[in-house]
């Protein structure tokens, strides 16, 4: 059974991660404006992404016994200066998202709520694996440079990312 306080706090977590979705499709909508399809797609693969954090939350939260409260998301940016600028802010999302999920960790151990802190050893493997996608890309942004060229070839790469597996989506 989940105690109130870890329910709660798996609760605040889904609407995180939601507002991260929220957050990468706005980001997508604005590459589209830039007429960078490749990013776009990229940051709206990244958004599904999100959306199945949260289900991998709320699904375990009902698979305990607890109860999902769906809480309100914040409006995300529209704006951005340069596709530089939405991976810098991309990762500095992640690395306050790999805190959040540390927080929830050590909460768990404070419970003694094992279940939870297998189900966010996943999470914390996950986040190495967010934080170094967005750092590569920005590596390979800064070599760009102010090279058209070399932006539309990387925006044919990231075009190719696909949409994440039902199995494997979170
Ligand atoms: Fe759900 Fe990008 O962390």
């Amino acid at each position: 059974m989940l105690s109130r306080t870890m329910q709660d706090a798996i609760n605040e977590q889904i609407k995180n991660e939601l507002y991260s979705a929220y957050l990468y499709l706005s980001m997508s909508a604005y590459c589209e404006s830039l007429n960078l399809p490749g990013f776009a797609n990229w940051m709206r693969m990244q958004a599904q992404e999100e959306v199945g954090h949260a289900m991998k939350f709320y699904e375990s939260v009902h698979g305990r016994g607890g109860r999902v409260v769906l809480l309100a998301i914040d409006q995300p940016p529209a704006e951005f200066q340069s596709p530089l600028d939405v991976f810098e802010e991309t990762l500095e999302h992640e690395q306050k998202v790999t805190a959040m999920i540390n927080n929830l960790y050590e909460l768990a151990i404070q419970e003694k709520d094992y279940a939870s802190q297998v189900l966010l050893q996943w999470f914390v493997t996950e986040q190495v694996e967010e934080e170094d996608s967005a750092t590569k890309v920005i590596d390979t942004l800064k070599m760009v440079g102010d090279s058209r060229q070399a932006l539309l070839m990387l925006d044919r790469e990231l075009g190719g990312r696909q949409a994440p597996q039902a199995n494997e989506e979170a």
